[in-house]
Order: structure tokens, then C-alpha cells, then sequence
């Protein structure tokens, strides 16, 4: 029986729009899924966007609509940006899904037949503000264990250690700031202890990378903690069988789950293709492979939780989980501030997806380092890699034989032949490193055999040689254009538009594939005109994707909440010539308004500046304003103001308002009718 391979990437989460960093994945992923293919595997990729959770059930809050109708909305975004960028699952589904809720259901019931649930009274924090319990990533604090400082609730990304919310020194709700009380609640836990058995042997089974490998097990060492699965409501995500619109699943039960639904529900739209029950009901005998690709962040749920639920409820579990390292653009950790927090859809709004599907497939290995997205340097590679040396053996070849001898191809010669030997070597190579998450490696070894031909191309003249002897100027180019025909074949899971292109100028009867690359070319074959493969990437290019990212600030919401870096004064302090110039003032809608504890001339302002996304404003308009006659307001927003923090928190804009006093502060108010985000000139 052939070997089945389930892939996925981590299910995007629905409360943002993606950004390069999230792409770094779904590119690695989307690549290895392809050359696994061009080798002949039988690879499904599915995919799903990540629905549940505190995060949307806010949002959607704060925009007054349904976060279902949120969900749709969103998922309709990211599905249009991955398929802008070439990343082609076989299914992009929904977590929120009766697929998924059915399979999560069935695991849980399972758990709970099995004795692996517990229920338990448990304290829980309590945002009195904003009315509701607090999961773990909307409480900061200072950890634990190493004492850093701005830790979310469940585990320090400075030290690794994992804990409960309510262990934080110094919480405080990383919604409002507010310090949280703690409160009583009925809470549903797995006992994952009882898997530890089961955990310690599957980690040895499984391809791991030998690094998470050995954190895992130290997790293990430590002890296996319980795991809360139930959130209380107000909560989107699936109820609890039981306690139905009281408990649900927290989400990070259900997400997982989402890779299982959009296999069942692929399976069910092709049954052709292949039986649900061949990969997550599958014996050893079926050989089948699940390979999840995921971030740092997200090991702890992928090699503990998951694989005990599957377990539990008699699910294949994973065969293979790859980790990579973050992005940091620069060098730096993505920042709104410096621009380089970019968006997928402001890069794809300035540069071709290929050219950072290049990139990063070309940085990317097996290690978890990070991946630097240097702007000079991604420039210099690109030209480099695909125009000076790839594209240019095609270009130089294809354009001088139809130029100067008819299109017409003919025989490789025989001093052509040690190096197609070394081509044929290098191409042999290709679908293991790129099976093992060797991109970088693979793709070199394309470049190398550019670098060859090249080399032999310059040495062997034909452009001279021509005068004398047209047939071996015919020959030596022949030879480029074979190369180029390999090089185009260990570039198709990264470049596949650039296959196409040699496929259709060198009218080859089957798609390139790792295995057919090396047939040789038909002599007399007549090509027609040459098709640009790459061109440079302009400077400027560069810099207008930072200053349109600059732009966006605010604009992608964060999957978790985080410390926005992007922070202004309010009124009071902020008319500084600088802050003013060049200024950007758009229509802005007042979503919600809040006094501000702890000062009375301040509001808090959540203001939709439509495609911009979303501003926390801190306004000093509280003492000519009571918040509910702001909301709904159409007003000026500064937008582009410099990064401030405040006592109260960060301030991400400001409202134009005038007034001397206090007391008698008046807010420019615009037509109700006025686009949110649209530009003010
Ligand atoms: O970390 C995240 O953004 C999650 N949405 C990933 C979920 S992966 C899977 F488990 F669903
Ligand atoms: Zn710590």
C-alpha cells in the first residue's frame, strides 16, 4: 500500500491578518508539500484558519457584529492572501466547523468515559472591569520563576517555565491593566499525568528534532501538569457537551482538532482521493504520515496535549512535527514603529510572492534558529541567486539561440557531459534535503549548477565561436538550456511559476518533476521567444514596503494581545511641530468608549479606521464628554503619530479636538456617513 502523507501548518488565527511572519511557515510548509509531491509522494495539505477563543469573542464585541459573521469575513482574507502567495492546501477550512466540533466532541467523551477529565473548583482571575474570567494570555505579570517582567499567563518566554495565571507576581488584565481578583469556578481538566507512559514512548517514536526532543522530555521530568480545557462563557467556541452556552472548549482544544475536520471534510468533497479512516483511523500497517509544522510557541500543545488527545480517543497520532525559529525583519523583532512589521498583503502590494517564497525557503532549515529577513540582503540574494545566476544561464542561452540560430536545439556536447554528471548528482540529492526541511540546501545546489554552466557558458564563447562553428555554439547553449531545465525543476516547489515558464518554452510533454528533469531535450526542437524569469528587486521597492507598513500600524491585529508598540500622547501633550508633521489624518469611527481609572480628564477610546484596523486612543476629552456619546462619532484621527506609552496604557493615535479649557473641549465631528480609515486631505 502507498505511503499516505498528512501535512499541515499551524491553523492561522482568525483575529488578524497574516503578516511575513506568519508566512515564513505556511511557505516552508507549502514547499515541502510540493517537492514531497515532485518526488511522487502521495501528500495532502490540510488547513484550516483557527475560529475560537477571548481574542474574536472581543473583537467581535467591539465591531457589534457576531464573531461567526467575524470568522467569515476573515477567513475570506487570509484564503485570498495565502493563494496570492502560492501556498496551495488542499483544503483551507474552519475550525468552527461541524466537523471539527464532531471530532472534538468524540475526544472529549472519550477522555471523560476513560476517567482522563476531572472536574474541579478552581480561582480563577477575574478582570472586575471588564467582567470576565481571564485566560491565560490576557493576564501580564512578572514570572514566577526567573522574575521577567511582561509575561503572559501561561509560560515565560524568557525561561520556558510553564504555570498557571494565577502563579504571576504582579498580574494585571492585559486587556485594560487592571489588577484581577480572584474568583470561583467549576473547570474541567485533563489529567495528563496518566499519559506519561504513553507521552515518553511516543516522543521517542516520533521525528522530532533531537533540540525539542530533549526540552519535551525535561517537561516530562518536571511532571506533567493538568490541563483546563473548559473557558467560561462569554466565550466563542464549541459548547461543552453538558454544559451547553455555560463551558465551552478552550480553544486550544478544538484547534488542533481543526486539522482533523478539514481532513474529514476534504475526505467527504473527494472520495475518490482517499478514505478519512486511511489517516486518522490508520493502522502501522497503512504506513501513513502526519506531519505538523509549527512555530516555538505552540510545542507545548503539539507534543504533549495533542498527541494524549488523539491517543485517548484512538486517532493516528502525529508521525513528525518540524519547529522553526521566529522572523525577525532587520534583526529585530518585527516592530510597527520601524515598519517592519509587515503585512502579507503590503508586501504583496509592492513585490512578487516568489521573490520572498525564495527568500525564505533559501534561509530555511531543519535548525530552530530564527530566520532574519535582512532587507539588503533579501535584495542582494534575489538578484544574485535568480537573476545573476539562475535565470541568467536560461536567458543568455535561449535568447542567443533564437536569436542567432533559428530557436533550434541541438546535441549536448561531450565537454557538456562531466558537468550534466555533477547536475544529475546534485538533482539526486534535492528530494530528500527538501523532505527533510533542507530548503536551503536543496535550493544551493540549483545555484551551484547555475554557477557551473554559467562558468562554462563564458569559457566556451559561443557568441565567438558562432562565426567558425554555429553547430557547437548550438551545442554549448543546448547544454544551458538543459541545465536551466534542472534548475527549473529543484526551483518548482519554491518557484513554480518559473517551471511553468520553462515548461511551456521548452514545450516539455509531461510538468517537471524531480525524476523527469533529467531527460534530454529533443534536437531540432524549434523554442519561441524568451520569457522573462526574474528581474531585480529596486531599493525603492523596499523602502516603500516599510513606509506603507508604517501605514498600517495598527492594522494587523495581534493573534494574542500584546504590547502594541505603537503608542501617542493624548491631547495634552501632543501638539509638538514634529508629531504633526507629515501628518495623516483619517476618518475615524468610535467603536467604544471607557473612562480611564485613575484620571479624570482622560477616555479610552476603540476607534475602527476601516482597512488601518483598529486604534486604542487615550483622549482627554472626559471632562466635556461622558463615554457613550462618543461612541458611534465619526472624528479626525491623527494617524501616524510617534510611539508613546502611557501610565494607563498605550495610546495608539489621537482624536482632533479643540478647546482651552477642560471644561469646554469640543471634538470635530464629521459626517456620519464618512468611510472609516479613509484619508482626510
Ligand atoms: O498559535 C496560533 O496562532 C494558533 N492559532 C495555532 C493553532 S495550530 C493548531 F493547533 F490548530
Ligand atoms: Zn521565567
Amino acid at each position: 500500500m502507498p505511503r499516505r502523507v498528512l501535512v499541515t501548518a499551524a491553523l492561522p488565527y482568525a483575529n488578524g491578518s497574516p503578516h511575513l511572519g506568519h508566512l515564513l511557515e505556511y511557505i516552508q510548509t507549502d514547499v515541502h508539500v510540493r517537492a514531497r509531491r515532485l518526488a511522487g509522494e502521495d501528500v495532502i495539505f490540510m488547513w484550516a484558519v483557527d475560529t475560537h477563543g477571548t481574542p474574536i469573542e472581543l473583537r467581535a464585541r467591539r465591531e457589534g457584529i457576531d464573531p461567526a459573521e467575524l470568522v467569515t469575513r476573515m477567513h475570506a482574507e487570509h484564503e485570498q492572501v495565502y493563494r496570492d502567495f502560492g501556498i496551495e492546501p488542499d483544503i483551507f477550512y474552519t475550525t468552527h466547523s461541524d466537523e471539527t466540533r464532531k471530532h472534538a466532541e468524540f475526544i472529549y467523551e472519550k477522555m471523560q468515559a476513560a476517567g482522563q477529565i476531572e472536574k474541579r473548583s478552581t480561582r480563577q482571575l477575574y478582570c472586575p472591569k471588564d467582567q470576565m474570567f481571564l485566560p491565560d494570555r490576557f493576564v501580564k505579570g512578572t514570572c514566577p520563576y526567573c522574575s521577567s517582567a511582561d509575561q503572559y499567563g501561561d509560560v515565560c518566554e524568557k525561561c520556558g517555565h510553564t504555570y498557571n495565571p494565577t502563579e504571576l507576581k504582579e498580574p494585571h488584565c492585559a486587556i485594560c491593566g487592571t489588577t484581577p481578583e480572584l474568583r470561583d469556578s467549576e473547570h474541567l481538566f485533563v489529567s495528563l499525568g496518566r499519559f506519561e507512559g504513553f507521552l515518553r514512548e511516543w516522543l521517542n517514536a516520533t521525528k522530532l528534532q533531537p533540540a525539542v526532543r530533549n526540552y519535551v522530555m525535561r517537561w516530562v521530568d518536571d511532571g506533567l501538569r493538568d490541563w483546563d480545557i473548559s473557558r467560561d462563557a462569554p466565550y466563542f467556541g464549541f459548547s461543552i457537551p453538558g454544559y451547553e452556552g455555560k463551558k465551552f472548549f478552550y480553544v486550544w482544544f478544538d484547534a488542533p482538532v481543526g486539522y482533523i475536520g478539514a481532513t474529514q471534510k476534504w475526505c467527504d468533497e473527494h472520495p475518490e482521493r482517499a478514505a478519512f479512516a486511511s489517516y486518522w483511523h490508520a493502522d502501522q500497517s497503512q504506513d501513513t504520515e502526519i506531519v505538523h509544522v509549527i512555530g516555538k510557541d505552540i510545542v507545548y500543545f503539539h507534543t504533549l496535549f495533542w498527541p494524549a488527545m488523539l491517543h485517548a480517543a484512538g486517532y493516528t497520532t502525529p508521525t513528525r512535527i518540524n519547529v522553526h525559529g521566529w522572523l525577525t525583519v532587520n534583526g529585530e523583532k518585527m516592530s510597527k514603529a520601524r515598519g517592519t512589521f509587515i503585512l502579507a498583503r503590503t508586501y504583496l502590494d509592492h513585490l512578487p510572492a516568489d521573490y520572498l517564497r525564495y527568500y525564505f525557503a533559501a534561509k530555511l532549515g531543519p535548525e530552530q534558529d530564527d530566520i532574519n529577513l535582512d532587507m539588503a540582503d533579501f535584495r542582494a540574494r534575489v538578484n544574485a541567486d535568480l537573476v545573476d545566476k539562475a535565470a541568467n544561464v536560461a536567458s543568455r542561452c535561449h535568447k542567443f539561440i533564437v536569436g542567432r540560430l533559428e530557436g533550434k536545439l541541438g546535441p549536448i556536447p561531450d565537454d557538456a557531459l562531466p558537468l550534466i554528471e555533477r547536475a544529475r548528482e546534485r538533482l539526486a540529492q534535492v528530494p530528500g534535503l527538501f523532505a527533510e526541511f533542507e530548503s536551503a540546501k536543496a535550493l544551493r545546489l540549483a545555484i551551484e549548477i547555475a554557477e557551473e554552466f554559467n562558468g562554462y557558458i563564458t569559457v566556451q564563447e559561443p557568441w565567438k565561436v558562432i562565426a567558425k562553428d554555429p553547430e557547437r555554439a548550438r551545442a554549448v547553449c543546448t547544454a544551458g538550456m538543459w541545465a536551466s531545465k534542472v534548475i527549473a525543476a529543484i526551483l518548482k516547489p519554491v518557484l513554480p511559476k518559473w517551471a511553468a515558464v520553462m515548461e511551456e518554452g521548452l514545450q516539455l510533454p509531461a510538468p517537471l518533476d524531480f525524476v523527469n528533469a533529467i531527460e534530454p531535450l529533443p534536437e531540432g526542437l524549434v523554442m519561441g521567444a524568451y520569457v522573462t524569469l526574474a528581474e531585480r528587486i529596486d531599493p525603492k521597492t523596499l523602502e516603500a514596503i516599510i513606509e506603507a507598513s508604517k501605514e498600517t500600524m495598527g492594522g494587523a491585529a495581534p493573534a494574542a494581545p500584546e504590547t502594541p508598540a505603537y503608542t501617542v500622547e493624548p491631547l495634552a501633550a501632543e501638539s509638538s511641530i514634529e508629531a504633526f508633521s507629515p501628518v495623516d489624518l483619517r476618518v475615524g469611527k468610535v467603536l467604544a468608549a471607557a473612562r480611564v481609572k485613575g484620571s479624570d480628564k482622560l477616555l479610552q477610546l476603540t476607534i475602527d479606521l476601516g482597512p488601518l484596523g483598529q486604534r486604542n486612543i487615550f483622549s482627554g476629552i472626559a471632562p466635556s464628554y461622558a463615554p457613550e456619546q462618543m461612541v458611534g462619532k465619526h472624528v479626525v484621527v491623527f494617524a501616524n503619530l510617534k510611539p508613546r506609552k502611557m501610565r494607563f496604557g498605550v495610546s495608539e493615535g489621537m482624536v482632533l479636538a479643540s478647546g482651552a479649557k477642560d471644561d469646554a473641549i469640543t471634538v470635530l465631528e464629521l459626517d456620519p456617513r464618512s468611510l472609516p480609515g479613509e484619508k482626510i486631505s
